[in-house]
């Protein structure tokens, strides 16, 4: 049985210490989804939203240039802490993905960006999602596509598992079982949704070379970070000449274009 606290204290660790790197490292990748993920919750004017594990809030300003009234939820202080300041219009609050602070039927949506995989128990945190829908309401949320269908981190395991070791982070496994589209769909009838659909979406993620790919996640995560900040010191080399080798048919004048994808799954209360 994972041990749900453990991973909540990982992940809530790892957050923390990525907070002030987040936008200039990951966000350049997770901002790619905002619009399919907006649009897969049919956000508007007019629409009361709830963004959960907001970060630094980018995608509760994309719902609220749309015209929606919003609120953002991290359990993140330091996430929220750059919400705030970037984003001084709108609400952030401090909570939990798995026990959201808000009465039953608040909202008309509640969309997640890459947010519902790190918590510990994912179908706890759509349960709650749920709750906190209207009726009709809807829910859109991303994850990653494996790496087999997302280069950036196949580039990145791959160069780990040749030239330094896979074994060496100490994390916790996660605890959700949300790895496929049919993980999420199923997870999401397990909630009570209705209208459930996935769909595929890609995009490309630039960096100068291996090695600003590798700082990227580096700073900007936390499962991942752990895994890199775990690998030796003298691996590092080999593991970025690695990548270069490996993405040489990303390159072009301007550096690495390199494809990533995910799935925006959705669902309405019914
Ligand atoms: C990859 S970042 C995504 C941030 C943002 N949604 C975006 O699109 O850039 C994951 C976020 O999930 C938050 N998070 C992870 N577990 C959480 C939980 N159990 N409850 C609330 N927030 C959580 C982290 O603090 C972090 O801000």
């Amino acid at each position: 049985m994972a041990d749900f606290e453990a991973i909540r204290a990982f992940e809530h660790a790892g957050w923390e210490r990525a907070a002030h790197a987040y936008e200039g490292s990951f966000a350049t990748a997770t901002r790619q989804f905002i619009p399919a993920l907006l649009d897969a919750a049919y956000i508007g004017a007019g629409r009361s939203v709830l963004d959960v594990a907001c970060g630094p809030g980018f995608v509760a300003a994309g719902a609220a240039e749309r015209g929606a009234t919003v609120r953002g939820l991290d359990f993140s202080a330091a996430m929220l802490g750059v919400a705030r300041a970037r984003h001084p219009g709108l609400m952030f609050d401090q909570g939990d993905a798995e026990a959201l602070p808000y009465p039953n039927e608040t909202f008309d949506a509640v969309v997640s960006n890459f947010g519902i995989h790190h918590v510990p128990q994912p179908i706890l945190a759509l349960r709650q999602a749920h709750r906190v829908l209207r009726p009709g309401g809807a829910l859109a949320f991303t994850i990653w596509a494996a790496p087999a269908e997302n280069t950036a981190w196949k580039l990145v395991f791959d160069a780990i598992r040749r030239c330094g070791d896979m074994s060496a982070s100490h994390a916790p496994a996660p605890g959700g079982g949300f790895g496929d589209p049919t993980d999420c769909a199923a997870a999401l009838e397990q909630a009570g949704f209705t209208g459930i659909g996935t769909r595929k979406l890609t995009g490309l993620w630039c960096h100068a070379d291996g090695r600003a790919l590798l700082g990227a996640l580096g700073s900007g995560t936390a499962r991942m970070a752990a895994l890199i900040g775990a690998q030796a010191q003298e691996a590092i080399p080999a593991i970025v000449a690695d990548m270069d080798r490996a993405a040489a048919g990303y390159r072009d004048a301007d550096g690495l274009a390199i494809p990533i994808a995910g799935f925006v799954a959705y669902g309405r209360k019914s």
